[in-house]
């Protein structure tokens, strides 16, 4: 037996007894006449004390390095100084028998809560990285998130199927992975972006109600919350409409908010899309603060003030108790908008002073009058700082929404503590892709449009509106789903406005248009972003820090050292050249 208990379990009442811990050396603590080793697993710490009693065992302790593994029999005693910040911290183990179990090479960043370790070197060594405590905790916490979704969906009657990971590749979306066959040269597979169709043709297939928590793939650039493979919460129902989907699921995440944080958040808020973008300038809005959008497009254009008059759309934002920033202050500001990943052109503020008084960029254009009838507008009073953006009406919003965030981020207004999860309804059906020339699907092609918007998808596509819905969390897209097209003419409507020929859609989908000859039924569902919701639910927005083995931003592993060249010969058996760039 290795263990009687673990490193996190003894206490005062276990004073007297004789233990075997196991565990790892987190540290040596070499006094002399006595040496203090803390020895860690994954449930805590507990100290070790040798003495000089016995000269042998010192000596043994002594020569521990750290991150050695061990086995240490001893009686549990009351500690002399105690340690209230371990819960382990009113005892040690007076030791009498020391087994080394392993040896390790000194670790290249130290095994503690705040390590000296970088983000390159923690990824090389991530399993070094996973015995801290809060890569640990994190690890744990997923594992519990997603022991709670699993038992909220079982209990509500869905049915755990598992989908292929080697299919066939579609040309929506973002970019696939592919794997060549060596069985059918010439020809690949390709690894799911979501298992969509396959959750559908299990509704065509009878069961009724489908959760899958399942990695996807996706070839695309990453960012914090984004990751080359992720893990979703997949989920279909049959005879459903919107309403009993965003029932289902306003559920499940109530109930996750309930379990974790004590929290109820109450029923969600719904907005539509047209609607978020005007008030938040984004489509997954953080709605614990307000600072919403004004649009002062009316009462500034025509004035004679150039940048106004040629704007499609003026709108503001009221940043609360921000009237005393510097021109310093601004200047950094409006250059931080500039920046290329963001690309606003400038940033016009207005400062409504405690005593009443305005001053502002446009000065010269505007009188205090006016400044003020847009202040009392946007919501603001003496004390705020109004900044004012003005040009094409999407990109201004856009804009609009990047600083609300970037000011919130500032003043400390999205607090991590907080919850407020909402809906996002009424999308688009379709956007037009300047670069292609045609429509894409806003969110896939199999998502239905409204059924009164129907006959506009022959005279205004871009129109109809499709029911699909998001849910956002503290500004994030955590979810989104759709009710699905169950009819073939319908589908096949839909693909040619995509720009699919019949005989290409045939080859691409043609599975599932048959399928939904012989008796489809009117189906919906939605897939959770399981990486991000439990970053969120954590308190963080870096889904890495959630995942045990993740990518880098290049998309690399570097513990294994993937992705990476094959031998020739496995090239040779997939009939595969390589044409590669000279260095
Ligand atoms: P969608 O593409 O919106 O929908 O994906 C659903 C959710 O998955 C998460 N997500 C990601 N998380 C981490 N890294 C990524 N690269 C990444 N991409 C997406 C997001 C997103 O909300 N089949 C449809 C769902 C449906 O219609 O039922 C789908 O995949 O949180």
């Amino acid at each position: 037996m290795y263990r009687t208990h673990t490193c996190g379990e003894l206490r005062r009442e276990h004073i007297g007894q004789e233990v075997k811990l196991s565990g790892w050396v987190q540290r040596v603590r070499d006094l002399g006449a006595m040496v203090f080793v803390d020895l860690r697993d994954r449930y805590g710490i507990t100290q070790l004390a040798f003495n000089e009693q016995n000269a042998g065992l010192l000596d043994k302790a002594r020569s521990l390095g750290r991150e050695y593994v061990i086995q240490a029999t001893g009686r549990v005693v009351e500690r002399a100084s105690k340690n209230p910040k371990l819960p382990t911290g009113e005892i040690e183990i007076q030791v009498d028998k020391l087994e080394v179990l392993n040896k390790s090479e000194i670790p290249p960043f130290t095994i503690e809560d705040n390590t000296d370790g970088g983000d390159e070197l923690r990824m090389k060594y991530r399993y070094l990285d996973i015995r801290r405590n809060p890569v640990k905790n994190n690890l744990i916490f997923r594992a519990r998130v997603t022991q709670l979704v699993r038992n909220y969906l079982a209990e509500q009657g869905f049915i755990d199927v598992e989908t292929p990971y080697l299919i066939k590749s579609t040309p929506e979306g973002a970019r696939d992975f592919v794997v060549p066959s060596r069985l059918h040269p010439g020809q690949f597979y390709a690894l799911p972006q979501s298992p969509q169709t396959f959750k559908q043709l299990l509704m065509v297939g009878g069961l009724d109600k489908y959760m899958q928590i399942v990695k996807c793939f996706r070839d695309e650039d990453l960012r914090a919350d984004r990751q080359p493979e992720f893990t979703q919460i997949d989920c279909e129902m049959s005879f459903v409409e919107q309403e009993d989907v965003l029932q289902t699921f306003e559920g499940l995440v109530r109930y996750l908010i309930k379990e974790i944080h004590g929290i109820d958040t109450g029923p969600f808020p719904r907005l539509s899309y047209d609607e978020a973008l005007a008030r938040y300038g984004t489509d997954k809005p953080d709605i614990r603060f307000g600072m919403e959008l004004t649009e002062l497009t009316d009462s500034a254009r025509g004035r004679g003030f150039r940048v106004f008059d040629q704007a499609e759309y003026i709108g503001a934002i009221a940043v609360e108790g921000a009237a005393g920033y510097s021109r310093k202050q601004i200047d950094e500001i409006t250059k931080w908008m500039q920046r290329p990943q963001v690309g606003a052109k400038g940033l016009i503020w207005a400062k409504y002073n405690a005593d009443g008084s305005i001053k502002s960029s446009v000065d010269k254009f505007f009188d205090a009058t006016t400044i003020k009838d847009w202040m009392e507008k946007a919501g603001a009073k003496p004390g705020d700082l109004l900044f004012i953006m003005a040009g094409e009406r999407q990109a201004t919003q856009g804009h609009l929404g990047i600083l609300r965030m970037e000011m919130a981020e500032r003043l400390g207004l999205r607090d991590p503590k907080r919850f407020s999860p909402l809906w996002v309804v009424d999308f688009p059906l379709l956007e037009w892709d300047e670069e292609t020339g045609r429509y894409h699907a806003m969110h896939h092609p199999f998502t239905s449009p409204k059924p009164e918007d129907i006959p506009l998808l022959d005279t205004a596509p871009d129109k109809v509106r499709a029911n699909a819905y998001d849910l956002v969390l503290n500004g994030n897209e955590i979810g989104g789903g759709s009710i699905r097209i169950h009819d073939q003419d319908l589908q096949r409507k839909m693909f040619r406005l995509l720009g699919f020929s019949d005989e290409e859609a045939q080859r691409q989908f043609g599975f599932l248009m048959n399928a939904f000859t012989y008796g489809a039924p009117p189906h919906g569902g939605i897939a959770f972003g399981l990486d991000r919701l439990v970053a969120i639910l954590g308190g963080r927005e870096s889904i890495r820090d959630f995942i045990a083995f993740p990518k880098n931003n290049a998309g690399r592993d570097t513990m294994i050292d993937a992705p990476d060249r094959i031998s020739d010969e496995q090239l040779k058996e997939l009939h595969l050249k390589l044409d590669l760039p000279e260095d």
